[in-house]
């Protein structure tokens, strides 16, 4: 059973904090992901990130193409030269979509839900939205580096 988490909105200091590397990967850490996804999918999104509930850790969902995409601990390690522009939104920032330039393909470092480490490419909108979420953990926000904002 999952539950619908409170979104939290852009003023609160904790989409502003740097999140806590995950450390546990226990029955709870799964939990936490489910509630993530129920929220997510409730909210209309295609991306959340722990903060974004309020928990300020290092985990990040997404979802495209109704495929679920769990990060415990994600890094970009690699990324193309080229970037792409592109409208954003966020769930913790309603009623703004703006431009932001994301590069076109990404390689990300991560965990699993069970802590087993994964290396893979992706390219495209699953790629900006894993360069969105990931922004989180470290405090950024789409609103501070979009180029325009748009209607
Ligand atoms: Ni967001």
């Amino acid at each position: 059973m999952a539950y619908i988490r409170e979104i939290v909105k852009e003023g609160d200091p904790i989409l502003r904090a740097k999140a806590v590397t995950v450390r546990r990967f226990d029955e709870r850490l799964g939990l936490l992901l489910d509630d993530m996804a129920e929220t997510m999918v409730y909210a209309e999104g295609c991306g959340l990130a722990a903060p974004q509930i309020g928990i300020s850790k290092r985990i990040i969902i997404c979802l495209y193409d109704d495929v679920l995409y769990e990060f415990i601990n994600p890094e970009i390690i690699e990324h193309s030269k080229e970037r792409i522009n592109d409208s954003e939104g966020c769930l913790s920032v309603p009623d703004v979509r703006g431009i932001v330039p994301r590069y076109k393909k990404i390689k990300v470092k991560a965990q699993d839900r069970y802590g087993n480490e994964f290396e893979e490419e992706y390219e495209g909108f699953l790629a900006r939205i894993i360069q969105h979420e990931t922004d989180h953990l470290s405090g950024r926000l789409f609103i501070d580096i979009m180029t325009k904002k748009v209607d």
